[in-house]
């Protein structure tokens, strides 16, 4: 019986951690506690890496407090068969994409932060994800790198009369979100990599909104 409880027990824990949602612990944690091998040796807040509660000189919403990239250009996502035709260059801008280059583009390190806590700096362990600067590794897949031009085509209106034209998009149902179920966000009506990929939680895998089992998130906008 005893043993009957135990194992009911864990079983309980591992589906918990399974459908953790959660940033802690994540690949997305870089503090002492985190989920990648390069994580902090000496910080050990979670938050600290991307969101402050008191900005020193960054402006950049929401809370920011990770140092952005100074990249001025990634490219665009161009085709013969786009229907839309406010696709913006997001760097140096505010787009709510550019607070995930400031780390997946390479060019800064994770922990370069504008507010930082009474630790300093965080000291960040060894392993294969960073360089040795801190910077997201170049022949790490998570380094997106300077070119934006030849991914899924982000910073753009997607709206109701995009639809139409398209012919085979949802119609979002506000400029909020594309479905009713607000899985799937926008950004005053825009599409950005957040749209896709919730930073906070990677039940998922890949950080995604839904799962792409049976493209499941293509077919959250696509109609194909
Ligand atoms: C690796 C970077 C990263 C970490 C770590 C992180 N966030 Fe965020 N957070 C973001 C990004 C990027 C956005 C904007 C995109 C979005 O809205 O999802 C955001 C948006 C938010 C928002 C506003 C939008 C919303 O979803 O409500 C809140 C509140 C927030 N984060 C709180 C937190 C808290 C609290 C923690 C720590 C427990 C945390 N975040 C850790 C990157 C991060
Ligand atoms: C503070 C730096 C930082 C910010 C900001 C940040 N990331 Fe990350 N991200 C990382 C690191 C570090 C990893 C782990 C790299 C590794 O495991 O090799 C990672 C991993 C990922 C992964 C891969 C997860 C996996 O399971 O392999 C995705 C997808 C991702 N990030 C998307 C985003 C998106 C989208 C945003 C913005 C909404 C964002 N990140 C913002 C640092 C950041
Ligand atoms: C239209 C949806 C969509 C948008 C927009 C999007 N992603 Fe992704 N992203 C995905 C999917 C789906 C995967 C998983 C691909 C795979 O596993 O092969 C992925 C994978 C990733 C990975 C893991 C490494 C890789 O290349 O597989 C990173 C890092 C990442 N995305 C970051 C971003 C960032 C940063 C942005 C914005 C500049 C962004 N994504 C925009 C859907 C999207
Ligand atoms: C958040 C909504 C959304 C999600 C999720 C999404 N897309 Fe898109 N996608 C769009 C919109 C909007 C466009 C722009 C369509 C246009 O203007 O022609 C687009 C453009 C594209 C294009 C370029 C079309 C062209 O004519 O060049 C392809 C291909 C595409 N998406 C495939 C995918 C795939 C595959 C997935 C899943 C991994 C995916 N999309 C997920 C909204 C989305």
């Amino acid at each position: 019986m005893k043993k009957l409880a135990a194992l009911f027990a864990f079983t309980i824990f591992l589906s918990m951690s399974v459908n953790a949602q959660s940033v802690v612990a994540s690949k997305h944690d870089l503090s002492t506690g985190g989920g990648i091998t390069n994580k902090s040796t000496s910080e050990t807040q979670v938050c600290i890496f991307c969101h402050t509660p008191h900005q020193k000189t960054l402006t950049a919403k929401p809370l920011w407090n990770k140092t952005l990239s100074t990249q001025a250009t990634y490219g665009t996502y161009t085709s013969t068969s786009l229907t839309t035709t406010t696709v913006a260059d997001i760097g140096g801008g505010t787009a709510v994409s550019n607070l995930c280059m400031s780390c997946h583009d390479g060019t800064v390190a994770v922990n370069s932060l504008d507010n930082k806590s009474s630790l300093g700096t965080p000291a960040m362990g060894t392993g294969a994800e960073l360089d040795a600067t801190g910077k997201i590794a170049s022949a790490n897949d998570n380094n997106m790198g300077i070119n934006l031009s030849n991914d899924h085509p982000i910073n753009f209106t997607y709206d109701a009369a995009l639809a139409t034209a398209d012919g085979a998009l949802k119609s979002p149902v506000d400029a909020k979100y594309v479905d009713a179920a607000h899985t799937v966000p926008l950004y005053s009506g825009s599409l950005q990599c957040a749209s896709c990929h919730n930073p906070h939680n990677n039940a998922q895998g890949t950080f995604l909104r839904v799962s792409n089992a049976a493209s499941a998130l293509c077919l959250k906008c696509h109609t194909k």
